[in-house]
């Protein structure tokens, strides 16, 4: 019989504060909100779809590291330890680590928490005997590992973050993050992280890969505004938005935004009636995608605290894998 991975639940973000983040957000001079809003089931599975995209070179161009350099990559990761796939998905590069590296355990850690149940469930049929946990997290303030998972702080971990996800952070925010893993690698001399970033490159590559032909990123981007009905009680109509991605070259970042086609007036039940008139080409920011050269984010490992690294790239220099321990 296949056993049930474990899940351990944190109390994600509480609804009345996400309410307040979005109507603040969506109320700025500059509305915004934070790009953790496309990840509800349907956005997740849109994601999946993205990854197949032609245009979208980083989910193949980062498997394609890991499978053409696993025996090196095994050469400096530690096997038999603890891997913590952060903003795992469908878990599928984390497995692909399972025959490199032997993981002891795999915790798997997403928003995305029906979408994590099934992805894990999938994994448990694939590799019956490996001993699986999933945790529900919001990690965008801070990152936890709950004491529920019994995880003993000297045990060698491999933190993967994968996806270029650290990328929605900014060079700021993303050093605060780094320095939250490289606390908990600091008990144990073989644990690190190992994390993959998308590297700049030129502007009409990066701009495709966010506006595809297919109209599958502005699916995703536009589920977001489903999933902000749901959760303020709005009443966004999706025939108002459209998907605009633009590389910004001064902050080496695609952004995504969502722009006014006509003029629309949204409202809102949550914290109390509210509304927000947007004219015709206002745009609502929805996502920040930094891209970072190879020397930068070695260095921001560094200043994370991070002694060693390692970066393992594709023959066009397009993706880096980074080990840092
Ligand atoms: C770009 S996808 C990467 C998925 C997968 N790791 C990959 O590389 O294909 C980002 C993942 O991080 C998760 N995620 C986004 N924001 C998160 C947050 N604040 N806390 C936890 N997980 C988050 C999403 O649900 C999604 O699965």
């Amino acid at each position: 019989m296949i056993k049930t991975p474990r899940f351990t639940q944190l109390q994600l973000a509480d609804p009345g504060n996400e309410q307040h983040e979005l109507i603040t957000g969506l109320t700025a001079a500059a509305a915004h909100f934070s790009p953790k809003y496309f990840y509800d089931l349907l956005g997740s599975r849109l994601f999946d779809a993205i990854t197949c995209l032609p245009e979208y070179y980083p989910t193949r161009t980062e498997a394609g590291i890991l499978r053409n350099q696993g025996e090196k990559l095994a050469s400096v990761v530690p096997h038999e330890a603890v891997l913590i796939d952060l903003g795992a998905g469908n878990c599928k590069k984390g497995m692909s680590l399972f025959d490199f590296i032997h993981p002891s355990r795999y915790v798997a850690v997403d928003i995305s928490v029906d979408f994590l149940r099934e992805a894990l469930e999938e994994v448990q049929r694939q590799h019956p005997d490996m001993t699986l946990d999933g945790l529900g997290e919001d990690f965008s303030t801070e990152f936890r590992l709950p004491s529920e998972l019994r995880l003993n702080p000297e045990t060698p971990k491999v933190f993967f973050y994968p996806g270029s996800s650290i990328s929605n952070f900014g060079p700021d925010e993303a050093l605060v993050f780094l320095k939250q893993i490289q606390a908990y690698c600091v008990k144990n001399p073989k644990s690190g992280l190992l994390i993959g970033v998308d590297l700049v490159k030129d502007k009409a590559t990066l701009e495709a890969a966010y506006d595809d032909a297919l109209g599958v990123t502005a699916a995703f981007n536009k589920n977001a505004l489903l999933n902000i009905n749901q959760r303020i009680g709005a009443d966004f109509a999706l025939a108002d938005w459209a998907h605009v991605a633009l590389f910004n070259t001064e902050q080496l970042r695609i952004e995504m935004h969502l722009e006014a086609v006509r003029d629309a007036t949204v409202h809102w039940t949550a914290q109390g009636d509210g509304k927000r008139t947007f004219r015709q080409g206002d745009r609502i920011h929805s996502e920040n995608s930094y891209k970072w050269l190879k020397s930068s984010f070695e260095a921001l490992l560094r200043e994370a605290g991070f002694k060693d690294v390692t970066a393992f790239t594709d023959e066009n220099e397009w993706f880096s894998l980074f080990w840092a321990s």
